[in-house]
């Protein structure tokens, strides 16, 4: 929309030509800065000032607080280095498993091997599927390019499920998705609505499972809000030696992810955050196994 439709849309007839272009762009942008400061008010000084720079301080406390509570974690912790370096690479971390894991992915449409190397983890964590019962995955999909985090017109809704149910032969798959358009059922499948903002969309999805699961993979929205409250859900229906994987995680949310695991590791849960060649990161929780249990 131009501007000079906005000013048309926006102005009643009278006050056209009596107020300038500028001066209604500078309304507008005021307008957004008060929403921001007050959407923000965590960060946001609550003291006196003029917008603007309230509006530059409250960003710039937003943009930086996670990495300033990790430091601070880290200062009076100083034992404490969030397990973040761990690389995977296919030189080194390649295995029957995750060449198998990569053709499945690939055959399927998933692009958890095309664009990404998390082949690479599955292949090492779920080297004996045959252990493996029950699967959750939110994110089945989307190709409705309306939907955010979709995964394009080309793409295939249920990739990386039927991936699963090739590579776990026994197991049962269940998904779990914001689009309803997209849910099937299949041989071994079953997929239900969920929206990971809402917890108790979220509470009424592990009302619909297994009381508990071997495989937990977020694939959803890629959020840090929507991970925290699907992480919370997981981790009440993972089994001890069973994983949680949260995909797509990068460079930005690594000190959020470091955070993370420094809280679970006050609860005796251990997490790692893989990194690989190719982009995306994943932030590995397991409730009952030891670090050094942990892929390396
Ligand atoms: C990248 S796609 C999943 C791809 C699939 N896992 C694969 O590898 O074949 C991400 C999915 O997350 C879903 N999504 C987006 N926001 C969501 C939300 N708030 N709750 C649940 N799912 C969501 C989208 O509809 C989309 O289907």
């Amino acid at each position: 929309m131009s501007l000079k439709s906005v000013y048309h849309k926006v102005l009643p007839s009278w006050l056209r030509g009596k107020v300038g272009l500028g001066l209604l762009v500078e309304s507008m942008m005021l307008r957004r800065e008060r929403e921001i400061v007050t959407r923000l008010a965590c960060h946001a000084p609550f003291s006196v000032g003029n917008l603007p720079d309230r509006y530059t301080l409250t960003l710039g406390s937003a943009g930086s607080c996670y990495d300033e509570l990790l430091g601070f974690v880290q200062s009076f912790d100083s034992g404490y280095t969030p397990a973040l370096a761990q690389v995977l690479t296919p030189e080194l971390h390649s295995t029957p498993q995750s060449e198998l894991l990569n053709v499945l992915f690939e055959r399927n449409g998933s692009d958890k091997s095309t664009t990404h190397d998390y082949h690479l983890l599955y292949g090492l964590a779920l080297a004996m599927p045959a252990k493996i019962s029950d699967i959750l995955e939110i994110g089945i999909g989307s190709n409705n390019p309306k939907v955010i985090s979709n995964m394009g017109e080309e793409g295939t809704p249920g990739a990386s499920l039927y991936a699963w149910r090739d590579y776990f032969q026994a197991a049962r798959i269940f998904g779990a998705d914001v689009d309803r358009d997209i849910l099937f059922s299949a041989d071994r499948i079953q997929t239900f609505f969920v929206d990971q903002l809402d917890p108790s969309a979220l509470a009424a999805l592990a009302k619909e499972l297994p009381g508990s699961l071997d495989l937990i993979i977020d694939d959803g929205l890629h959020s840090v809000r929507a991970n925290l409250a699907t992480l919370q859900m997981a981790l009440s229906l993972c089994r001890p030696n069973g994983w949680i994987f949260v995909e797509d995680i990068y460079e930005p949310q690594e000190a959020f992810f470091g955070l993370l695991a420094w809280i679970l590791r006050q609860e005796g849960i251990q997490s790692k955050l893989y990194k690989f060649t190719k982009q995306g990161m994943i932030f590995a929780v397991s409730p009952g196994r030891q670090l050094s249990d942990f892929p390396a």
